[in-house]
């Protein structure tokens, strides 16, 4: 067939290069002159794996070009998947500016039958203000073409993203003719070889369903990290909790692993965006709120203990960082917690040094101005560092040379955001170990040495500050709904 992709991002791209492994000539476009030049070179401008080896095959075979403007591209097209960004707009609603200008750009210049299918991530009803531009264009009325609006949301995760899209869960289709199903159906065929992966449903739903998808994962996310929150204060271990929740079938054991919290460009943004949705409908949402407020809770409290570790003077402190992209395997730093723990850090006057594998050119531009120094390796940036703080779980971050690490560090405390160590590991080597749900005994109880930071009555008397602030607040709904901030900051202040 021949295919038309809009965006030629993460989603994009990756669509994009597969269909045309499978065999169907494909032009990608994107506005992004600078990219464009990249990809026709050979250059996949950002990082996943497996990905430059597929673009530079498709590109030598010529099934797969690479275009800046969508009329050049139309001129033969069967199928037109959009895959713009969808980012969030100030008040948490998605923005809809790139997608519906590409949909009224396709509205002046579909030259023949044509399914579009929206790739994006879109608010439900999107499918339909699209279909309304196409009813009102007056050249697809006069040219009587047979349009079909899709939704077709994607579910690849970065740094997978290629085997995610050779080999999917799930196909979900959403569209209201069957005609359009019947083509992608065909379209897909080759990435559905067991016949069992197409979800056909209507439109409405299968936008729905990418919203839903996510928000589960953002709770599954936020709910063992309170937990683990809960287990460190009552002086639980929650690794020990996890193996239990992961044995039985009914739970499962995927994304079930504490830590700072959720980012990235998909799941802060789709939850906002639900939360939008749910407001125009008159719904309060409060388990997406909650959602969203433990996540933010949690990056507040790493911010807490590092303060604390230094009495609340980060004033010229050296902070190592390690990890700066949201999760490990992309350079993607888009809502990354390492860079608004950064931005903390820089405020309250420490000097910061940070490392990652891939991802430091995307925090650099992300960072723009603000004054952090980047290093060649991970030991490098630790060299007289008062503290380090790990932010994403890279592999060679797993198990570093400790004893090297321990000699070059001024301070002796690591900050395990990832939950990667543990503290008996960490001390052989003379380093204090902090980790989010880190036990510590209620007051009065003597530390039995799992807790090393050494701050149980200050977690005490936070934790009944904390507890004084939730009975106050938590009953203030339904009706008024406290800013999610306000109640971070009122916990942990
Ligand atoms: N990144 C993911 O892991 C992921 C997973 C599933 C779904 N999604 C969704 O897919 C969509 C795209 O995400 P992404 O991460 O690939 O975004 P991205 O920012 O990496 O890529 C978007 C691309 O679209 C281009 N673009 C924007 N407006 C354009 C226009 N008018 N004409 C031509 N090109 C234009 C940009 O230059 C960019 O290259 C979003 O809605 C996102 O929520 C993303």
């Amino acid at each position: 067939m021949n295919v038309v992709v809009i965006g030629s991002g993460y989603v994009g791209l990756v669509t994009g290069c597969c269909l045309a492994e499978a065999g169907n000539t494909v032009v990608c476009v994107d506005h992004d002159a600078q990219k464009v030049a990249a990809l026709s070179a050979y250059r996949v401008p950002f990082h996943e794996p497996q990905l430059a080896g597929i673009l530079e095959a498709q590109l030598k075979t010529g099934r797969l070009t690479f275009e800046r403007s969508i009329k050049e591209a139309m001129t033969k097209a069967d199928v037109v998947f959009l895959a713009v960004g969808t980012p969030s707009n100030t008040d948490g609603s998605a923005n809809l500016d790139n997608l519906l200008g590409c949909a009224n750009e396709l509205a002046k210049t579909i030259c023949g039958d044509c399914i579009i299918v929206i790739k994006s991530t879109v608010p439900v009803g999107t499918g339909d203000r699209i279909e309304q531009i196409f009813n009102k264009s007056g050249h697809l009325r006069a040219a009587q073409f047979k349009i079909g609006v899709v939704s077709n949301p994607e579910f690849l995760a970065e740094g997978r993203a290629v085997q995610d899209f050779r080999h999917p869960d799930r196909i979900v289709i959403g569209s209201n003719d069957s005609y359009s199903f019947s083509i992608l159906a065909r379209l897909y065929a080759p990435f559905d070889s067991d016949g069992l992966r197409l979800v056909l449903m209507d439109r409405r739903s299968a936008e729905f369903a990418k919203y839903a998808c996510n928000s589960m994962l953002a709770a599954r996310i936020s709910m063992i990290n309170e937990l683990s929150i809960l287990a460190g204060a009552l002086g639980a271990d929650i690794s020990s909790i996890c193996q239990v929740l992961k044995g039985d079938p009914r739970i499962g054991g995927s994304y079930l692993h504490p830590g700072i919290g959720y980012g990235g460009s998909c799941l802060p943004k789709d939850l906002s965006a639900l939360i939008d949705l749910a407001q125009n409908v008159g719904e309060p949402a409060y388990m997406l709120r909650s959602i969203q407020m433990v996540n933010t809770c949690q990056k507040q409290r790493l911010l807490q203990a590092v303060r604390n570790h230094f009495n609340g003077h980060l004033s010229a402190k050296n902070i190592a960082i390690w990890g700066l992209s949201f999760k490990p395997d992309t350079d993607d730093v888009r809502a990354a917690p390492s860079l608004s723990l950064i931005r903390s850090l820089l405020d309250e006057g420490a000097v910061v040094k940070a490392y990652d594998p891939v991802a430091q050119s995307s925090a650099q531009v992300e960072l723009g101005r603000l004054e952090v120094e980047f290093g060649e390796s991970a030991l490098a940036v630790c060299e007289e560092a008062d503290a380090l703080v790990v932010m994403t779980e890279w592999e060679e971050f797993k198990a570093p040379d400790w004893n090297a690490l321990a000699q070059t560090m001024r301070g002796k405390i690591v900050f395990d955001a990832r939950a990667l160590y543990t503290t008996a590991t960490l001390q052989q080597y003379g380093l204090q170990h902090y980790r989010l749900g880190q036990i510590k005994l209620p007051k009065g109880r003597i530390d039995d040495g799992l807790s090393s930071v050494g701050e149980v009555s200050e977690v005490s008397a936070k934790t009944e500050k904390m507890q004084r602030c939730n009975r106050d607040k938590q009953f203030a709904f339904p009706g008024l709904f406290i800013g999610i901030n306000d109640v971070a900051a009122a916990i942990l202040v």
